[in-house]
């Protein structure tokens, strides 16, 4: 059996909008995530992350190219490329009518378990994912945090090989997202499983995958390994960030916040979000002094 669990050799997909138009969503991308790892697949939106989620989970036929998952080929073999892997979608993908138990039962069902062994898989996983208090509510009535976790609890009912998140924690309060990190962590300590996580947050992939590559406009920017020690700088106190360490990352995402990556201020271009920024007041400029003035304020 091959070490790596996706390999993927100039995939290529061209989506037809129109008679005369087409997009090119991925244009030649390779690459291979060993198995049992965590492979961050970075990328601001657009990029091509979700096409390549999607040809590789076999919901979507590459133009060209190969891409075979746990050794089997996603276009020749793509039943048995579902049987071992697991999706998170980007959006929602539990019925939200459907309690948790419920959901996670048909889950386990679909996948062909008999009923008493679906209920037993079902009753493991709400223990494993801390939804026992939310297990008779429905899915559609959890807090987003909840909900995501039920997701990743819903793909890992088969006990999968692969396990594709895309965009786990896109629109959690920050509370939320450290719990699903928690989750994540916990999923990589399991040896047997290799997790790809797709994100647009570079300090999500920075602190849980093993590996980094950074796609825009439907290629490869760069790949590479997060650094293992973190050196704290002395200004900010703040950990460096792989986009120090990848100078490339920079230039392409957009950059939670210029000072570092730890904080979730979304800052664009190159100024330091609030938490990092000088706390000296800027001088007024003199039109919003006079606009104050009218308005009888200091
Ligand atoms: N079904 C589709 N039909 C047409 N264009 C699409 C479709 N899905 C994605 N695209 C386009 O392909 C490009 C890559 O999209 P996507 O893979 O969703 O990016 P990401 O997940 O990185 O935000 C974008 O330009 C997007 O508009
Ligand atoms: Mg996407």
């Amino acid at each position: 059996m091959s070490a790596a669990a996706i390999e993927a050799e100039n995939i290529t997909k061209t989506y037809r909008t129109g008679r005369h138009r087409s997009i090119e969503a991925l244009r030649g991308l390779s690459f291979e995530v060993p198995a049992g790892s965590v492979f961050g697949l970075l990328g601001p939106n657009g990029a091509g992350k979700s096409t390549t989620t999607k040809i590789l989970t076999t919901l979507s036929l590459p133009s060209s190219g190969t891409a075979r998952v746990t050794g089997a080929d996603v276009v020749r073999d793509a039943a048995t490329v579902r049987t071992r892997i697991g999706y998170v979608s980007q959006g929602a993908s539990t019925d939200p009518l459907l309690t948790v138990r419920e959901n996670l039962e048909l889950a386990a069902r679909l996948r062909g378990m008999p009923r008493s062994e679906a209920a037993r898989r079902a009753t493991r996983l709400v223990d494993e994912f801390g939804l026992r208090e939310n297990v008779d509510r429905a899915a559609g009535k959890l807090s987003g945090g909840t909900r995501r976790r039920l997701d990743v609890a819903t793909a890992l009912v088969h006990a999968p090989r692969v396990l594709f998140l895309d965009e786990p924690t896109t629109g959690l309060d920050p509370e939320s997202r450290a719990a699903m990190w928690g989750e994540i962590r916990r999923l990589a300590g399991q040896e047997s499983l290799t997790v790809v996580l797709t994100t647009h947050y570079l300090e999500e992939a920075d602190r849980l995958a093993d590996r980094i590559m950074i796609v825009d406009h439907g290629t490869k920017v760069v790949e590479g390994t997060p650094a293992s020690s973190r050196r704290r700088s002395p200004e900010t106190g703040c950990a460096s960030s792989s986009s120090n360490r990848m100078p490339n990352a920079r230039a392409v995402l957009p950059h939670p916040c210029w000072a570092c990556a730890r904080c979730s201020s979304r800052s664009r271009g190159r100024r330091p979000c609030s938490s990092h920024a000088p706390t000296t007041a800027r001088p007024r400029s003199a039109r919003s002094s006079r606009r104050s003035m009218r308005r009888g304020s200091p």
